[in-house]
Order: C-alpha cells, then sequence, then structure tokens
C-alpha cells in the first residue's frame, strides 16, 4: 500500500515552513499534492509523518464514523510538563470521558449566562485604561483582556494582588511557552535539563511551582468553604466559578476529583481558553477594520440593540453572530484539529497506515475550500446569514470526542467583548496595511504590529 504524497524536503525545512509560513506551506501541499497529503516535521523515534486531510467526507470518517478507533491525548505528551497528567488535552478513553461530562456543564447553558456580566466588566475595565489619542497593539490588549476573563470566570477572584499575580505568572509562563525555546524545551526532551535551575527549563519548573502554589491555595480555600458547596458556585453577582464548580463535580458512583486533578483542569482551561480567544478576538478585530464597511453594519445592529448592558441580548444579535463565525472560518486560531492516532493499522481511500499514525483534519485548508466557500480570501459575513454548513464543512472547534470543550464559552467572549468595545469606544486602525499570519505557540494570530488607534469613549464625541 502506497502512503500519501509529500514534499521531499528535509524534515529541518518542512518544520521551519510549518513554524514561520504554516498557511502558505499547506496550501502549497494541497495544490502540489491533492486532498490527502503528509508533511514531516522530525524525525528518529516518537517522530511520524504528519498526515492531512481536509475534504468534508474524509474528516467526516476521521472526526465522527470512526472517532473510536483514534486516541489524542499521545499527540499532546509535550504539554503534560504543563498541565499535567490529569488534563482533557492528554488523557484518552474512559478517564477522558468522565471528565469531560463533569466538565462540559461549566462551559455551556446557563453557567455561561452567568459569565457574560464579568467579560463586559473586564473589556471596560482594560479599554479605560488607555488614553484617548493612543495607539494600542490589538493582541497584546486582547490578550490581557482573555487573561482576566478566564481567570475571572475560572477562579472567581476578584481585582486584587493574587488575581493579579496569577494573571502575570500565567501569561509570562505562555509566552515563553510560545516561544522558540519554550517550544523547543517543551517538545525534546534532552532540552529538559534544569541544572540547578540557572537554564531555561529550571526558570520554568520554578515559574510554575509559584502557578501552583496559588492554584493549590485557591482549591484549599474553595475546599474549606464546604467542599466548594459555598455561595461562589451560585452565580453571584451574575457569576459563576470554575474552580468551585469542579471541586463539586461528582461522577456517577459520587467520586469527585482530586486536588492533582483539579489542577491539571484548571491549568488546561486557563492554558487553552486563553491564547486562542485572544488569537480570535485580535482577528476579528483586524478583519473589521480592513472592511469599514463591514464594521458600520454591525455598529448600526448593535446601536439598535435594545438593551445593549445586557449579555443575553448581545449574544443573540445575528450580524455580530455572523462576524464571529466568519472570523473563525477566515482565521481558525488552531490551523488544525487535534492528531488522532489510531490504535491498529488503519485503512483509508487507498492507503493503509500502520499504528501510531497522526492524521488529522486541517481546519484551515477545510475553510479555504472554493467548492465549499464562495471566494474564501474574502471576508463576508453574510455568507453564514444565508446558508448552513455542515459540521464537517465548518468546524473550528474540530469535532467528535474531542471537540473544544471552550466553544460556546470563546463564541459568547468574542461577541461581548467585541460588542463593548465597539459600542463604547470610537476606534479606527492606524492603517490599514495587510498584515500576513504569524505563529504564536501553537495558535495563529496577526502580527503584534497591527495596531488601533483610540479616539475616546463614543458617547463623548
Ligand atoms: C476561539 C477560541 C477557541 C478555538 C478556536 C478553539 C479550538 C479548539 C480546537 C480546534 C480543539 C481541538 C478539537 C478537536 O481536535 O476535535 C480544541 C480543544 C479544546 N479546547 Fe478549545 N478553542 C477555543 C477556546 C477554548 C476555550 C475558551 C477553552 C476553555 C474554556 C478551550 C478548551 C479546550 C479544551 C479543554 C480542549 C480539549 C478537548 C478534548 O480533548 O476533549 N478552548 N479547541
Amino acid at each position: 500500500m502506497n502512503s500519501p504524497p509529500g514534499p521531499k524536503a528535509p524534515y529541518f525545512v518542512q518544520h521551519y515552513r510549518w513554524f514561520h509560513e504554516p498557511l502558505e506551506f499547506v496550501e502549497e501541499c494541497r495544490q502540489r499534492y491533492g486532498d490527502v497529503f503528509q508533511i514531516r516535521l522530525g524525525e528518529g523515534k516518537g517522530h511520524y509523518p504528519l498526515i492531512m486531510i481536509n475534504k468534508p467526507e474524509h474528516v467526516q470518517s476521521i472526526l465522527t464514523d470512526d472517532f473510536n478507533k483514534f486516541d489524542s491525548g499521545e499527540g499532546h505528551l509535550a504539554l503534560q510538563a504543563l498541565v499535567g497528567e490529569n488534563s482533557l488535552l492528554t488523557m484518552d478513553g474512559a478517564k477522558h470521558a468522565l471528565h469531560k461530562n463533569l466538565m462540559k456543564p461549566q462551559f455551556y447553558g446557563e453557567a455561561l449566562r452567568g459569565y457574560g456580566t464579568a467579560m463586559r466588566d473586564v473589556t471596560n475595565r482594560h479599554m479605560s485604561k488607555l488614553e484617548r489619542g493612543e495607539t494600542f497593539s490589538v493582541r497584546n490588549l486582547m490578550q490581557r483582556i482573555s487573561m482576566s476573563v478566564i481567570s475571572n470566570t475560572v477562579f472567581g477572584l476578584e481585582k486584587g494582588a493574587e488575581h493579579e499575580e496569577l494573571e502575570n505568572r500565567v501569561a509570562s509562563l505562555m509566552n515563553w511557552v510560545a516561544s522558540l525555546v519554550g517550544y523547543t524545551s517543551l517538545t525534546y526532551e534532552p532540552f529538559r535539563k534544569e541544572f540547578g535551575g540557572i537554564t531555561p527549563w529550571g526558570a520554568f519548573v520554578r515559574e510554575r511551582a509559584a502557578i501552583d502554589k496559588i492554584v493549590y491555595r485557591q482549591i484549599e480555600r474553595s475546599r474549606q468553604n464546604g467542599g466548594g458547596s459555598t455561595r461562589d458556585s451560585e452565580p453571584k453577582n451574575g457569576r459563576h466559578n470554575v474552580l468551585n464548580l469542579l471541586v463539586q463535580a461528582k461522577d456517577e458512583e459520587g467520586q469527585g476529583m482530586s486536588d492533582l486533578e483539579v489542577r491539571d483542569e484548571l491549568m488546561t482551561i486557563l492554558v487553552s481558553g486563553h491564547e486562542t480567544t485572544a488569537s480570535s478576538l485580535t482577528w476579528a478585530l483586524y478583519w473589521l477594520h480592513q472592511n469599514p464597511e463591514i464594521k458600520e453594519k454591525l455598529l448600526e445592529e448593535l446601536d439598535s440593540c435594545d438593551d445593549p448592558t445586557d449579555p443575553q441580548k448581545l449574544y443573540a444579535l445575528p450580524y455580530l453572530t455572523a462576524v464571529c463565525n466568519e472570523t473563525l472560518r477566515i482565521c481558525p486560531a488552531l490551523l488544525i484539529a487535534f492528531v488522532r492516532i489510531n490504535r491498529e493499522p488503519y485503512r483509508f481511500l487507498d492507503y493503509e497506515f500502520p499504528a501510531h499514525s497522526n492524521i488529522t483534519p486541517c481546519i484551515y485548508l477545510t475553510h479555504h475550500r472554493k467548492d465549499i466557500f464562495d471566494n474564501p480570501e474574502e471576508f463576508r459575513p453574510e455568507r453564514f446569514l444565508n446558508k448552513q454548513y455542515t459540521a464537517f464543512e465548518y468546524y473550528p472547534f474540530g469535532g467528535s470526542n474531542r471537540r473544544c470543550i471552550g466553544s460556546s464559552y470563546a463564541v459568547y467572549e468574542m461577541k461581548i467583548v467585541i460588542a463593548t468595545m465597539l459600542l463604547n469606544w470610537e476606534l479606527r486602525a492606524k492603517d490599514r496595511k495587510k498584515f500576513k499570519a504569524t505563529r504564536r505557540g501553537i495558535t495563529i494570530t496577526p502580527p503584534e504590529a497591527f495596531q488601533l488607534v483610540n479616539d475616546g469613549k463614543r458617547a463623548d464625541i
């Protein structure tokens, strides 16, 4: 049986392109090799070619029809140093399913509605720090906002020293993870040496210990408050607190999570919910300022909302929904879904993949298929008003048993942050320059150089 075609360049050349120009690299591969191709990012023990698919029926086979033949946790071993062994990202099988069922309710429905006010308040707080006339890097601001939102809704920490320390430490740890040194250290075992704490890895271990100290203190506090059955687990002042909800969560046999399990899942949420949402928010503001007529149309809708202080009302607006959907289509924060690793040899089309192959749907390539989306390079929210796409044509949050747990939370946050910014502040692009997507860790984002100017509060103008 033959294997899928792919570039013949040495693995380090492919590795370089995957990191420095990932969109161009996968687009070129699709044009040259077709719907199924493989790239090589490493060589030797533990390195498998990455087999990429993007055609909807192929995506359906892997994500849904045959989902129980694959694992994904094994593909995230590099993240274990950060999120531990009891994380949704690193577990597979029954334990993964159990944790997912315990955690899901915290990010959907009623729980979600409780976070809306915090999202709005955090956005206003960060925006108010900007001077009138100040130019700001959108990506940096979105990172600060999404970090505050996630740490507030996860820990329920009010503004204060501990909140700030946690935010700053997690943000700096994530900067390190996104850097070349950080990524290399997490991925390659030989770089993980402390040498008395003087190496980058030593600094990482110290920072992680400092974060753990805060997290365990919070867990202990939550348990002391009656095993988490505190008033904080209720939507107090319209706010939920994921920490308390996790401490209270019980499986069907009445078994709760240990402190270590709660710690690992809290880190998982902080790590996976921060960069992805920050990147998607930055893209949304980028596309809105590249297309002033779309921004104008959105503002008209926002201004006509009968109660824009109510997050639920904002959330339901159709054009705002279409803008967020189109942002996640044209620039999905994650270029690919998680790798699917087959436990047994797996037959797919004309290929027979040996056990342990790494197969992944390329979200970006599916979202840019001309046979699904007219003029896929154009930002056109209207396409989501007129048409419904299937879960294999449009899947910014992946699918089946690994589908993103924060999908509704992320879209909710995108809507509230964008609406709050546009409703209250007069913003304009510093220039209408086109920016190339850059990689930040595992996310694809506009560069820091994309800037907006704050022309002041709308009410004052
Ligand atoms: C716009 C923002 C986001 C995007 C684009 C995004 C995208 C994704 C994607 C593509 C996956 C892989 C799904 C698969 O392979 O089938 C994923 C998984 C995951 N995401 Fe997100 N995500 C976002 C925000 C969030 C947020 C806010 C949270 C937490 C509150 C979160 C937590 C997770 C977790 C825990 C997983 C692993 C799920 C599992 O393995 O079962 N994500 N996300």
